[in-house]
């Protein structure tokens, strides 16, 4: 085992040059070590060649127009999972959210990478437990002191190791389906490839990978698909969740994000057109990923000595980069603490890592940074706006105080527990004297 050194970025240049040099002397580590049970070569644990060629294969597949496409299935999910809460508005009874967002994430990134309904806001059949499993086993390694699942013995004997092999197994049977289905379809295709291609029925990553010819295994194939799974969901449920929390505090904030969602959207779904107009919406998310940013910590492992700004480098190194530190760092940001999604102007740039210097990092950067920016960003504010137009959110009467804990992305350590109220939309009122007019006070927007 190497030394951890846990780098608490608060000097900008010093992160700059951390940037600039993870190109080449640094890899992926124990990162790749933790996750390659269930990712494997996938795009996040790969390194050298094998991630140069698949990230040059899977970039592509998120193009614009397919991102577009998607923006209609996370308002079908979004809309479905507002079902849900329309009942429990009706019944008064609280719902929990977190898990509530997990299932909405799951359910887009099923469909957008390997065209899976996984449903799992209705149901909850074995392949949504087993992934679950999965994930719960990934994260427990990433906080575990002793690699205990590396000890020969204990795979044969743990009864929680032989479930997670079964979920992987689960898992993997129903990928190899799915890329078989898929690879028919692909064969019976009048196949024209192009840049922006995509197959209107089947609009998934994996079609755009097998409809490129892409020069891959199997197993390959699979990792890829898997390690996109996992990338996408927890990430941006966490993301939803936080947001949530933080709206919960901030009534003044809430307020603002539902006059623009209102003067937008209207009654309708939202397009690639309200993308652009939902702009307030789309700072509250900045802000969100600002406060809680998912992971909460980068890693690499270095490949030579170094020397990153005052802090000495030895080879092989593991290296804690907390983007949690240096979000909050009050040495670069004015109230680090604060919700105040007005801190990025309406009429500037989405904040980036690039315009921000690298001292905002929400989706990393460098070359290895989040393939899904884009998707994510469009997949959250969509999911936030079509929420807040039809609901209002408090922290339920009675609910465990909501605190943290960390694995791969934050989680609330007991839920994120809600009262959901359908918003009534004040009655129009005439500009006159009320008491001179016979107004029906039934009369609403609603
Ligand atoms: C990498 C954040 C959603 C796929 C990353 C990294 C971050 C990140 C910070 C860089 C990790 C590092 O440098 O070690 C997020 C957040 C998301 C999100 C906050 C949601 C709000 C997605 C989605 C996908 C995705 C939806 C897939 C469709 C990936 C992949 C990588 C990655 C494949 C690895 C890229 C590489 O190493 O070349 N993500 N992500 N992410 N993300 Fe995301």
């Amino acid at each position: 085992m190497t030394a951890a050194v846990q780098l608490l970025f608060c000097s900008l240049p010093s992160f700059i040059h951390t940037c600039m040099l993870f190109l080449v002397l640094y890899v992926q580590g124990i990162l790749a070590e933790i996750l390659d049970f269930v990712m494997g070569k996938g795009l996040i644990p790969a390194d050298g060649e094998i991630w140069r060629v698949r990230r040059r294969a899977i970039v592509p597949a998120l193009h614009q127009k397919y991102v577009a496409a998607m923006i209609g299935l996370f308002g079908q999910a979004a809309d479905r999972l507002c079902q849900k809460l329309d009942a429990a508005a009706s019944d008064g009874e609280d719902v929990e959210m977190e898990s509530l967002f997990s299932r909405l994430t799951l359910d887009i990134i099923g469909k957008a990478v390997f065209n899976y309904d996984f449903d799992s806001l209705s149901n909850d059949t074995g392949i949504v437990e087993a992934v679950y499993t999965v994930l719960r086993e990934a994260e427990d390694r990433s906080v575990a002191p002793i690699p205990v699942w590396e000890i020969p013995i204990w795979k044969d004997v743990s009864p929680r190791l032989r479930k997670v092999n079964a979920a992987l197994k689960l898992i993997n049977d129903t990928l190899d389906d799915l890329i078989a289905i898929c690879k028919r379809m692909v064969d019976e295709e009048e196949l024209q490839f192009h840049e922006e291609y995509m197959n209107e029925q089947d609009p998934s990553i994996l079609h755009f990978l097998l409809a490129s010819g892409d020069d891959v295994s199997s197993k390959q194939l699979r990792d890829d698909l898997m390690t996109m799974l996992i990338a996408g969901h927890e990430t941006s449920a966490a993301v939803l969740t936080w947001t949530f929390y933080l709206l919960s505090k901030e009534p003044r904030v809430m307020s603002k994000l539902q006059e623009e969602v209102d003067s937008v959207l209207g009654d309708q779904y939202p397009t690639i057109e309200d993308m652009k107009k939902l702009k307030y919406t789309t700072r509250v998310i900045n802000e969100s990923l600002r406060l809680y940013p998912q992971p909460p910590v980068l890693i690499r492992r270095s490949l030579e000595d170094d020397v990153l700004g005052e802090y000495p480098i030895k080879r092989n190194e593991d290296i804690f980069i907390s983007v949690w530190n240096l979000h909050r760092s009050p040495k670069l940001w004015d109230d680090a603490d604060k919700f105040e999604p007005e801190r990025w102007a309406l009429d500037g740039p989405s904040p980036n890592e690039t315009n921000q210097n690298f001292k905002y990092l929400p989706f990393g950067g460098g070359p290895r940074k989040c393939v899904g920016d884009l998707f994510a960003s469009y997949e959250t504010v969509v999911a936030l706006a079509m929420l807040v137009r039809r609901f209002n959110f408090q922290i339920a009467v009675g609910a465990p105080p909501v605190e943290m804990t960390t694995g791969a992305t934050i989680h609330t350590t007991q839920g994120l527990k809600m009262t959901v109220t359908h918003r009534i939309k004040p009655p129009i009122v005439p500009s006159l004297q009320m008491s001179t007019l016979e107004v029906d006070p039934s009369i609403s927007l609603s």
